[in-house]
């Protein structure tokens, strides 16, 4: 096994996007900031999606200046609207995002997958001519599952990917957005996945409604996989997935890596507080088991 292990701390977007309360830009600085704190060094902080579509992530003109340096920011950009927000304020890590559900992708998107490729194309074109340096995430959602279609054939995920590999992404987050899949899952869709593009350019992102999560990980890992998304708190779930419980929490996988003995430079106690705020503001009590374990050793009352 590696020992090291790639964290994209990914709260304050998928973490928050989903929270009808709306929480103060401020507050999504705090907590980013505090993200950054514990040792956090890649942080998807927002998305330069429609408003309407999501309200929580609207004010992503406001919160971006606001960023200080240090650790990698990126944000999602669904078309060229999108990208055009990003671009004017040197966002220079973008994610497009399609799924292996066509019927997802138009809830989601509202474009069919190659509608989504055939945007992706331009906006990619347009981004790398204006940030040469520039990092591409692509993201693949219900790769597993959808909540609409059911199962997906992990045959049709890969040419989703392959798709996106062929635009030039950098790298490609696999999604099992509504948080089904079990390790067996994780392997022969893996298994199929490095037949068409390399273990390093492959990120998973799994949630955790099924408490599957942490074991995905660990099946992942065995087939080398290094990296994956997570958020602190294990806040998360998707406007257009019914469903969907939180992402993996960030403090269960740092302890998981830690006591794996793969160093991850990431200060447990403070990412455990990271969210506090934010879930008192949410009025949710903290339910990450790693989380609660930490907040409990340290005499920190969890509310
Ligand atoms: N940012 C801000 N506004 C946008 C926008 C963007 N990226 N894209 C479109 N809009 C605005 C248009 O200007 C238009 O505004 P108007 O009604 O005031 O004229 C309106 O939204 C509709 O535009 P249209 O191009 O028809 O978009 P759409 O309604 O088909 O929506 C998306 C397409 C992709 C913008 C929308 O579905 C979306 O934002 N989805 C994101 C979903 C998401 O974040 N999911 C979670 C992540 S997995
Ligand atoms: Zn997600």
């Amino acid at each position: 096994m590696t020992d090291h292990i790639r964290i994209v701390e990914v709260g304050p977007r998928d973490g928050l996007q989903n929270e009808k309360l709306q929480v103060p830009t401020d507050l999504k600085i705090r907590f980013i900031e505090a993200l950054a704190a514990a040792g956090l060094r890649e942080i998807e902080a927002t998305s330069f999606v429609s408003p309407k579509r999501v309200p929580q992530l609207a004010d992503a003109e406001a919160l971006w200046p606001m960023l200080s340096h240090g650790p990698a920011f990126s944000a999602l950009t669904p078309n060229l609207k999108g990208l055009e927000r990003a671009i004017s304020l040197d966002v220079d890590r973008i994610a497009v995002f399609t799924a292996a559900s066509e019927t997802f992708t138009q809830k989601n998107i509202n474009m069919s997958i190659d509608q989504s490729i055939e945007t992706f194309a331009e906006m990619i074109s347009i981004f790398r001519a204006s940030r040469p340096t520039g990092f591409v995430r692509g993201y693949v959602s219900t790769a597993f599952e959808c909540p609409y279609e059911g199962r997906i054939d992990p045959g049709q995920t890969v040419r989703v990917i392959e798709k996106l590999l062929n635009l030039g992404v950098d790298e490609v987050s696999i999604g099992d957005t509504i948080g089904v899949a079990a390790p067996p899952e994780v392997k022969s869709l893996t298994r199929l996945v490095l037949n068409v593009m390399s273990r390093g350019k492959i990120t998973y992102h799994f949630h955790d409604t099924n408490g599957t999560a942490i074991a995905n990980v660990a099946e992942a890992m065995e087939m080398g996989i290094e990296s994956f998304d997570s958020s602190a708190g294990g806040l998360g779930g998707c406007p257009f997935a019914p469903g969907a419980g939180g992402n993996l929490a960030t403090e269960d996988l740092v302890y998981f890596l830690e006591r794996c003995g793969i160093p991850t430079h990431v200060d447990l106690y403070r990412l455990a507080t990271s969210s506090l705020e934010i879930l008192k503001v949410l009025g949710r009590s903290p339910c990450a088991k790693g989380q609660l374990a930490r907040l409990s050793l340290s005499g920190t009352s969890p509310t």
